[in-house]
């Protein structure tokens, strides 16, 4: 078993790996040691044929607060600009297993960020989303102002960017950043994404992926792209259906009518 100083891996399903960021004294501030643990075990999971889905949560306090201010403060444009700063984080768009950002309490710049790199944001109602980046007298740099301008739109978008403004999580769920808020409780959110990752888990996992591949992709194609690309995908899923049909026990439910059984 691996052994990690900012991050606990958990596997509370067989099929389900719980990442739990956990650097409590600095409510889970995205520190790059901390990021790089979080890729480890991202991609520790991504490649266990065991797992078909990932929840990513903090504390109660604070799902993360942000990028690590004090890391960050003293480094040049120069320093900034040879190490890649924030680089790495763009190492979980190549993990194909969903991945369920199970939210309570900060959720601030960095913080807030990485939730919206997540697949599916679930947010306990303690949960806070913002970027106050304005406040230090920079701008958010961990894909903020790009994918909450997706997600909520331009207005809202440069209100929280502008004012630095803080939302909660009903406000988050009725602006659409999250699927839902969850049932007030210590571990309620957690509880309820591992149940949405076990679900995931039972369907066809070639399917679970490639339909993640096609629903990200609508945020970077055009719609025509997007709808070409969609149907190529479509055409070759049906491919493993029928590999899976032949091979005895299957591991996806029987299409009536269709393959040799
Ligand atoms: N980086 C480093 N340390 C942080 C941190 C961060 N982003 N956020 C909190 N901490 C640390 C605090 O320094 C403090 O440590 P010490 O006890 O050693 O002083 C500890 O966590 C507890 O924090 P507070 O005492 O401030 O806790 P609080 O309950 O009074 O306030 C809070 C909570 C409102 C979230 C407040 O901590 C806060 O405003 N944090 C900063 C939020 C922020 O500005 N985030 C954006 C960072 S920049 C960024 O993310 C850039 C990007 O786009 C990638």
């Amino acid at each position: 078993l691996m052994s990690y100083n900012y991050i606990l891996v958990a596997k509370p399903e067989p099929s389900v790996s719980l990442i739990t960021l956990n650097r409590p004294k600095a409510l889970n501030a995205l520190s790059s040691p901390l990021f790089e643990e979080l890729n480890k075990a991202l991609k520790d999971a991504d490649d266990d044929d065991a797992i078909g889905a990932i929840v990513l949560t903090g504390s109660e306090k604070a799902f993360a607060a942000g990028a690590d201010i004090k890391e960050m403060q003293n480094k040049t444009y120069a320093d900034a600009f040879k190490t890649r700063f924030l680089g790495d984080w763009a190492q979980l768009f190549t993990i194909r297993k969903p991945i369920i950002a199970a939210v309570s309490g900060y959720a601030l710049g960095g913080g807030c960020e990485l939730a919206l790199m997540c697949d599916i944001i679930l947010a306990s109602p303690t949960a806070k989303f913002g970027q106050p980046e304005i406040n230090l007298g920079v701008i958010p740099g961990g894909g903020g102002s790009q994918r909450l301008a997706h997600v909520i739109g331009k207005s809202r978008t440069m209100e929280l960017v502008l004012t630095g403004r803080n939302i909660s999580a009903q406000e988050a769920a009725a602006w659409g950043m999250v699927s839902r808020v969850v049932g007030e409780g210590e571990g309620e959110v957690v509880r309820e994404a591992v149940e949405m990752a076990k679900v995931i888990s039972s369907k066809s996992q070639i399917a679970i992926q490639a339909a993640k591949e096609v629903v990200n992709a609508a945020y970077e194609l055009n719609l025509a792209e997007g709808l070409r690309f969609e149907r190529r995908i479509f055409h070759g899923s049906w491919d493993h259906v029928f590999a899976e049909l032949k091979s005895s026990p299957p591991s996806i439910p029987a299409l009536p009518g269709v393959g040799p059984r």
